[in-house]
């Protein structure tokens, strides 16, 4: 599969076939820009999840990530933003209620700094993680969060290509906990991926299912210079298809 910088922008999905997956970007918009229905797809619930967000821009990346995620489902099941019955799982994973198969879709969003990454299948579950490059304490997080396995990789990479690799390994941990659904009630020491930066990525080792790494793997994502993505799956997508949502109004 493929992973690019080339997103062109739609306005609808196209068919979701079966094997398929569709990934989407949206680009937080600035103050004044927000598409005035979105608050109206939320639920009482939602709107107060982003009304408590104090920082202007988490409160309108938390809106843009609910809307978009409405909108999108609805075309995808053919309802109204409003119709989408989201529910969430008891470690937190939002779903979609009373679905049947064949129709099945499965999804996750993950959002960091000005991007929304929605991902889409008709299944099994997949995960995604996006997170915006920045300085962080490196070598701390390695030693508190990561596996021996991985730490011995970490201990091995030139200073240079460090802080690649490791917003690399973090998005692809955090996309293989979210397409689990466990959150972090999964140590992230109990399991390793690979820390190469490249296209694509393996789970290792996994200590509570020695057979996960047969088949799970890790795409790279690219939405934006700047930011490093994953996505987790556990079987072979003949196609990746990226998106950038122009939402109606938006
Ligand atoms: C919630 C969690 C699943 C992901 O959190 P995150 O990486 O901070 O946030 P992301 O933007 O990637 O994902 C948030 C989305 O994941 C989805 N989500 C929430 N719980 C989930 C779960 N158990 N499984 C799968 N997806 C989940 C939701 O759609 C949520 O978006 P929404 O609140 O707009 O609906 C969890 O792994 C977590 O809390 N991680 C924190 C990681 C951390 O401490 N990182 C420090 C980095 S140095």
């Amino acid at each position: 599969m493929k992973s690019s910088y080339d997103w062109p922008a739609a306005a609808e999905p196209p068919a979701l076939e079966l094997g398929e997956i569709h990934l989407w970007r949206v680009k937080v918009p600035d103050e004044g820009n927000v598409p005035t229905d979105w608050l109206g797809f939320l639920t009482a619930e939602e709107r107060d999840r982003v009304a408590r967000k104090r920082i202007p821009v988490d409160a309108r990346r938390t809106l843009t990530s609910r809307a978009c995620l409405r909108l999108l489902l609805g075309m995808y099941v053919g309802r109204s933003p409003e119709q989408i019955a989201l529910e969430a799982t008891p470690e937190g994973k939002p779903i979609l209620r009373g679905q049947g198969e064949p129709d099945r879709i499965e999804f996750n969003v993950s959002h960091s700094a000005e991007w929304v990454i929605l991902g889409f299948s008709r299944g099994p579950a997949l995960g995604l993680d996006v997170e915006c490059h920045r300085e962080l304490e490196f070598d701390d997080l390695v030693t508190g969060f990561f596996s021996p396995i991985e730490r011995k990789a970490w201990a091995s990479l030139p200073l240079t290509n460090r802080c690649e690799a490791f917003f690399a390994a973090w998005t692809r941990k955090e996309a293989y906990l979210k397409a689990l659904g466990v959150g972090l009630a999964k140590s992230l020491d109990s399991f390793s991926v690979s820390l190469g930066a490249g296209s694509s990525g393996k789970l290792v080792w996994c200590a509570d299912h020695p057979r996960a790494p047969q088949t799970w793997h890790f795409v790279s994502i690219d939405p934006a210079p700047g930011y490093a993505g994953a996505l987790a799956l556990d079987y072979s997508s003949k196609t990746l298809r990226t998106f950038s949502f122009h939402a109606p109004g938006g």
